[in-house]
C-alpha cells in the first residue's frame, strides 16, 4: 500500500543549495495553501505570509542572518507571520504556526522543490519587519526557503524511537 505521507515525512530534508531556476508562482501557490489547510486552535488561522521572489528584497534579507548564502541563493522565500491580532493563546498559536511551516515544507517535497525553515533570523525579526514593510502586528515566525535542489544527497540523523518514549502505559489487546 502506498503511503504518499509517511514518504514525504520521512524522505524530506532541508534543503540549502538551489539552482537558478525560479519557483514558479503556482508551485508557492500549492505551498501556501498546504500551509493554510494546518490545524489551529478555534480553527482561527493565525498565520500570514510575505512572498519574496524579488531578487533586491532577497539580498536585504540575507543581511539579517548567518545563512546569508542559503537566503541569497534561494530564487523564492516566504516569510511566515502570526497576526497578533488574531492570536487567542501564545502556545497554541505558536503550534499552529509549526503545523503550517510543516505543511509547506512536506507540499515543498512532494512538489519536487527543495525548501529549508530558517529560525536563525528571528533574532532581527525588528529589521525584516522594516525590510518587508510591516508593522508589529505581526511576529515574525520564520524565513521559509526555496527552490529546485542542487542535489538531494542531504542527510539527517534522528535518534532511536525508543530514547523518546517516557512511558507506555497498556499495550495491544488481540
Ligand atoms: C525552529 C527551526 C529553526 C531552524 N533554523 C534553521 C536555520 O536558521 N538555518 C538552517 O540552515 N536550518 C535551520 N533549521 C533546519 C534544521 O537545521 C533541520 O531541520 C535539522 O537539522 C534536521 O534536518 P532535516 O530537516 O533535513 O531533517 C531549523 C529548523 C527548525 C525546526
Amino acid at each position: 500500500m502506498e503511503q504518499p505521507v509517511q514518504e514525504a515525512i520521512r524522505n524530506r530534508r532541508s534543503i540549502r543549495e538551489f539552482i537558478g531556476r525560479p519557483v514558479e508562482s503556482e508551485l508557492l501557490q500549492k505551498i501556501l495553501t498546504a500551509g493554510i489547510w494546518a490545524p489551529s486552535g478555534l480553527n482561527n488561522q493565525p498565520w500570514r505570509f510575505v512572498i519574496i521572489r524579488a531578487p533586491e528584497i532577497i539580498n536585504e534579507l540575507a543581511t539579517q542572518t548567518s545563512y546569508a548564502h542559503v537566503v541569497q541563493g534561494a530564487p523564492a522565500l516566504i516569510a511566515v507571520y502570526l497576526d497578533r491580532e488574531i492570536m487567542y493563546d501564545t502556545v497554541k498559536d505558536h503550534q499552529a504556526a509549526g503545523a503550517c511551516i510543516q505543511n509547506m515544507l512536506l507540499a515543498a517535497h512532494e512538489l519536487g522543490l527543495g525548501a529549508v525553515w530558517l529560525g536563525q533570523i528571528l533574532k532581527n525579526k525588528d529589521q525584516v519587519n522594516a525590510i518587508l514593510q510591516l508593522s508589529d502586528q505581526y511576529d515574525l515566525m520564520a524565513l521559509l526557503a526555496f527552490g529546485y535542489p542542487q542535489h538531494r544527497n542531504q542527510q539527517s540523523r534522528r535518534q532511536p524511537l525508543t530514547d523518546f518514549i517516557l512511558h507506555e502505559f497498556g499495550g495491544d489487546t488481540t
